[in-house]
């Protein structure tokens, strides 16, 4: 599994296109256990960064787009995740700065550092009920033989019967069990965009 720059450039766009599909999806789940601004925050992000990567060349530099990525998401995504998928992306900066490819370790060591530093930013862990529920298995899936897509699935299906103890979504307590945590959804619309073009 290889990562280039133009890989992770075209997996946002399609994040951003997939994201308008599911938008009320999104903000639907979060009136159930939030306050129903999750779909409405990540379009509005990642159209701003479709615009941004749309007037952009190609990107050779995986850390160059890392850091606009992280910085657009952080200025237009807003409420608790806009920070925190943000964190993601200048983590990966952090790591594939100068890098047009990455792969094995430095592939893995990109999205550890992210996982890291959304659970530092976020002073939360799996099991939680958060995007972390999600991020963390596919990180370790990196390194193992699962296929990606059915990882992510089980990370969706394992942390749908989770109670909340984060966030906004602990205020609802018993009553998130069964309900999908909306940033765990979004985070697993943008990883599945990432697993494509990695199994590409
Ligand atoms: N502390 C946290 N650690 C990890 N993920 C979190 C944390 N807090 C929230 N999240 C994730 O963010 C998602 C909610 O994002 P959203 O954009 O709706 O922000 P919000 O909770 O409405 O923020 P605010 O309360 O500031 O308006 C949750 O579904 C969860 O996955
Ligand atoms: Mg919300």
């Amino acid at each position: 599994m290889k990562l280039t720059a133009e890989a992770l450039q075209q997996a946002l766009l399609n994040t951003a296109d997939q994201i308008e599909q599911q938008k009320d999806e999104l903000t639907d789940l979060d009136r159930e256990i939030g306050d129903g601004d999750h779909g409405i925050n990540m379009s509005r992000g990642f159209q701003a960064l479709k615009k941004e990567l749309q007037g952009k060349d190609p990107f050779e530099d995986l850390g160059e787009l890392s850091k606009l990525v992280g910085m657009t998401l952080i200025k237009t995504v807003g409420g608790a995740s806009g920070p925190l998928f943000g964190t993601v992306f200048v983590k990966f900066a952090s790591k594939w700065n100068g890098k047009e490819a990455v792969e094995g370790d430095q592939l893995y060591d990109g999205f550890r550092e992210a996982v890291e530093g959304v659970a530092a930013r976020g002073k939360s862990q799996t099991g939680q009920k958060t995007m972390l529920d999600v991020w963390e298995p596919f990180t370790e899936a990196l390194m193992g033989a699962e296929p990606l897509e059915t990882v992510i699935e089980n990370a969706l299906a394992d942390t749908k019967e989770l109670k909340a103890t984060k966030g906004r979504a602990s205020y609802f307590g018993d009553a998130t069990k069964g309900v999908q945590d909306p940033g765990a959804l979004s985070s697993s619309i943008l990883l599945r965009q990432i697993a494509e073009v990695l199994n590409g």
